[in-house]
């Protein structure tokens, strides 16, 4: 914990840590004993509390801890803090235990705008990103006082979130590999589109973006730069992404199509309306006084994942779609799939077989992805997060160097 304001949020982080079972020693800095004194910490952690490396000098805390930790999570991380641990100065516990750690180290900057934006700041960031330290990008939003800009803590049970993925993929002995998307610019699309017939009445569907949240969350977790475009999603913003609310598909395509220009890889696992009304109303529709009911003439909509994978402004970026499918007459589900990756023209299919239920809304999923290369990985029923990271599996398997 460093010292700034935010340190009271650190609070529900540490508390979601060790009530999900982990052991948590709290290394504050003297400025974030300022915001939060050290009986919060040691009771919330229920260990010793220490800011020096004097203490318990018996111990060698200040090489014990780094050296003995699954996890090194600082949070909220100051620019002052970002910028000793860049500098390699060892100046107090913290310090200490972020240079002798060799386990995967996340910091959750939080700071005010013209700080963060600081050539000064970006560049330390750059050189601990350089080194292998997952910095995560700050949120957008209120900071201290009156302002809002970029700089705030993300929300913790987000940023908890973030250190499972981190520390369940280097427990399965990821090595370096845990990062394998880092210096990428990955680009999700989440949610369902909403096309309106006038201010108050829209078509939609029931995608309840989920899945594209879980790719959005794992990508930062595999240390990407994540664009999550988020169609009507009720959900919160994942620690460390950029996230863009839209409605329509147009607002969809007018973020989607320009940021896909400069990415690495493109998952459109949103559900956009396919059709939308051919005219809209400015003024709500109003009840015919004979009763009839409006004839409602639709259009169809651009395919944004067809539009990038044809226009494709870089040859070498990876596009991803998502297809429900049923079998029919004409073919399996496997079959028709095959042809729609084909038609879109994308470079994996992620094929959801939904002739025994839906799988809007449900924490699980279950799928084959198709390469256009030929492949197909069976992913078996499992959580979200699980699909997520088996098609950047096949994603990372793809991109280029
Ligand atoms: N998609 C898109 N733009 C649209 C519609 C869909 O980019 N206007 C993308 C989705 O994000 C998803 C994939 O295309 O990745 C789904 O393909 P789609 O053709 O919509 O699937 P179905 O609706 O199942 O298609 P069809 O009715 O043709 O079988």
């Amino acid at each position: 914990m460093t010292g700034g304001i935010a340190a009271y949020k650190a609070c529900e982080l540490l508390r979601r840590l060790t009530e999900s079972g982990h052991d948590v020693t709290v290394v504050p800095t003297d400025s974030a004993l300022e915001f939060v004194g050290a009986p919060t910490w040691a009771a919330l952690s229920g260990r010793p509390v220490a800011t020096d490396v004097w203490t318990d000098v018996h111990r060698v805390p200040h090489v014990r801890l780094g050296q003995s930790a699954d996890l090194v999570v600082v949070a909220p991380a100051t620019a002052d803090t970002i910028a000793r641990a860049a500098h390699g100065l060892a100046d107090d516990l913290l310090t200490n235990t972020l240079l002798t750690a060799r386990c995967p180290v996340v910091l959750a900057p939080a700071m005010h705008t013209e700080m963060w934006e600081h050539p000064a700041t970006q560049a330390n960031v750059a050189t601990l990103r350089e080194r292998g330290v997952l910095v995560i990008e700050p949120a957008e939003g209120r900071l201290t006082g009156k302002d809002t800009g970029k700089g705030r803590l993300p929300e913790p049970a987000e940023i908890f979130e973030l250190c499972t993925q981190v520390l369940a993929r280097s427990a399965a002995g990821g090595g370096a590999g845990v990062q394998d998307l880092a210096g990428r610019h990955v680009v999700v699309s989440a949610g369902g589109t909403r096309e309106y017939l006038d201010p108050v009445r829209f078509l939609g569907n029931r995608s309840s973006g989920l899945q594209g949240f879980a790719l959005a969350r794992a990508a930062a977790a595999r240390g990407a730069e994540v664009t999550l475009v988020a169609a009507n999603a009720n959900l919160p913003d994942p620690a460390g992404v950029k996230v863009v609310r839209v409605e329509t598909i147009a607002q969809l395509r007018d973020v989607v199509v320009p940021a896909a220009a400069s990415a690495d890889a493109v998952v459109m696992a949103a559900a956009p309306a396919d059709f939308r009304p051919a005219t809209y109303s400015d003024a709500k529709m109003k009840k015919a006084a004979d009763g009839s009911a409006p004839a409602i003439e639709l259009v169809q909509n651009p395919d944004v994942l067809h539009e990038i994978s044809t226009t494709r402004p870089r040859p070498d970026t990876v596009v991803v779609g998502f297809a429900a499918e049923t079998g029919d007459d004409t073919g399996s589900v496997l079959d028709l799939a095959r042809a729609k990756l084909a038609r879109k023209g994308c470079d994996l299919l992620v094929v959801n077989d939904v002739s025994g239920g839906a799988v809007f809304g449900s924490p699980e999923n279950e799928a084959v992805i198709l390469g256009a290369d030929g492949t197909a990985t069976d992913v078996p029923r499992g959580s979200k997060s699980a699909l997520a990271h088996a098609i950047w599996d096949e994603v990372v398997r793809r991109l280029q160097d």
